[in-house]
């Protein structure tokens, strides 16, 4: 039995799609407290792709084949509810993607900054504990952690660790956690305990430090419209290249940030999905070992310039406006990043490049440029 966490969100809805019909002689249950759908909505926004509600999505998947999918609706930061979804499902693996996930969210002020590294580290800390106290150290247990764990090093970041070389000897050590926002910190805390319960008590962790993901879906997700998966595109839930998008389709100029020449690693929502689904397949190794899921290296000014292009081609008007900055960031960094672990064992098939995400996004979103249009203001931050 296959176990998903964040099952209602924007990756591990088609996450569960992707696993009932990979794995059709097991049990796939989903878990969800709807925060996700709260947040965006207290922030005055909306998935520019209508999404249905959970029953309505269990149906359709049904409807289409996909008959082994479960889900729980639960808050995962209470400990005797993850004990009770344990006890009762002793689950061989476990995708823990439940998050509060938005940096600029984490940002609004220090209720919201506690809100999230407590939600994320709490429930975190509550499966770790679980599997340990119910005797399910065999569970193997992934969790998407994040690529802004690593901060922007002047060197090729490495799959999770380093080796350390000093006048007294020489070691392999954990990357260090230099995130720089409250939620890439929560991240970073996840880290350091999923690595502690390997080392404790043998536990299997593949920790998939994600990358920013775009796309608006999967195979799954384009076999029914009640099938689809969310797409936020607003200041706070919106990722860069979701966000760019939409705002062509809004006829709003695309924002870049500063210069926006630093790099930035991306995956495609299919290739995510489809690597996490893979993820499942591993061995028990019973160790902590860490893939960086990327596979594009940009910069928001590329992406940018990416996005106009093919706009254009589609015979839509764009253009790229510079404007202040509001992160704490360098603006020229030329990241590198190491991928090959990530792509030999969870990715054979060939990724989705920028260029095919974008048109493929351009393409799907047409409909739903009266959305963008509606809810133009929220391209902004609150006020
Ligand atoms: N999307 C990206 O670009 C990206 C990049 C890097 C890492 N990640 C990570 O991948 C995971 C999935 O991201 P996403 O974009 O699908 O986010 P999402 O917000 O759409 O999905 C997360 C889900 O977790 C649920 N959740 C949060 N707190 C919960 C709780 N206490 N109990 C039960 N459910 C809870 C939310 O309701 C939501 O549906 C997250 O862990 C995120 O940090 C995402």
């Amino acid at each position: 039995m296959i176990l998903v966490t964040g099952a209602d969100g924007y990756m591990g809805w088609p996450l569960m799609l992707k696993l009932g019909r990979m794995y059709p002689d097991e049990r796939v249950v989903g878990v969800d407290h709807f925060g996700r759908r709260r947040w965006v909505q207290e922030i005055g926004s909306v998935s520019a792709i209508p999404v249905s509600s959970m029953d309505e999505r269990l149906r359709a998947a049904k409807e289409h084949g996909i008959s082994n999918l479960s889900f729980v609706e639960a808050d995962l930061t209470d400990r005797d509810a993850v004990h009770r979804i344990l006890q009762t499902f002793r689950p061989r693996v476990i995708l823990h993607l439940a998050a509060q996930p938005s940096a600029p969210y984490s940002h609004i002020n220090g209720k919201l900054a506690d809100y999230t590294q407590e939600n994320n580290n709490r429930m975190c800390r509550n499966l770790l504990w679980g599997l340990k106290e119910l005797g399910l150290e065999n569970t193997h247990f992934i969790e998407t952690t994040t690529t802004g764990t690593y901060g922007a090093p002047n060197f090729t970041i490495p799959e999770g660790f380093l080796k350390v070389e000093t006048p007294t000897g020489s070691d392999i050590l954990p990357f260090p956690g230099m995130a720089t926002s409250w939620y890439h910190m929560s991240k970073c805390n996840d880290v350091n305990n999923l690595s502690l319960a390997s080392r404790l008590w043998g536990l299997t962790v593949t920790d998939l430090r994600t990358s920013i993901v775009f796309g608006t879906g999967t195979e799954e997700t384009a076999l029914d419209p009640r099938l689809a998966t969310r797409f936020d595109f607003d200041f706070y839930f919106g990722v860069v290249t979701n966000r760019f998008c939409a705002q062509v389709l809004a006829g709003h100029p695309i924002t870049l940030y500063g210069r926006g020449e630093q790099k930035k690693p991306m995956i495609s929502l299919r290739d995510a999905v489809e690597s996490l689904a893979r993820a499942v397949e591993l061995p028990l190794h019973r160790s902590y070992r860490v893939y960086n899921q990327m596979t594009i290296l940009a910069s928001p000014k590329e992406l940018a310039e990416t996005i106009r292009t093919a706009s254009e081609q589609s015979g839509i008007p764009a253009i790229v406006q510079s404007v202040p900055n509001p992160r704490k960031e360098n603006e020229v960094h030329q990241m590198k990043m190491e991928n090959s672990g990530f792509l030999s064992d969870l990715l054979p098939g060939k990724p989705v490049t920028l260029e095919e995400g974008i048109r493929e996004m351009l393409r799907d979103l047409k409909p739903f440029s009266h959305i963008f249009r509606e809810y133009i203001d929220r391209f902004m931050a609150r006020e």
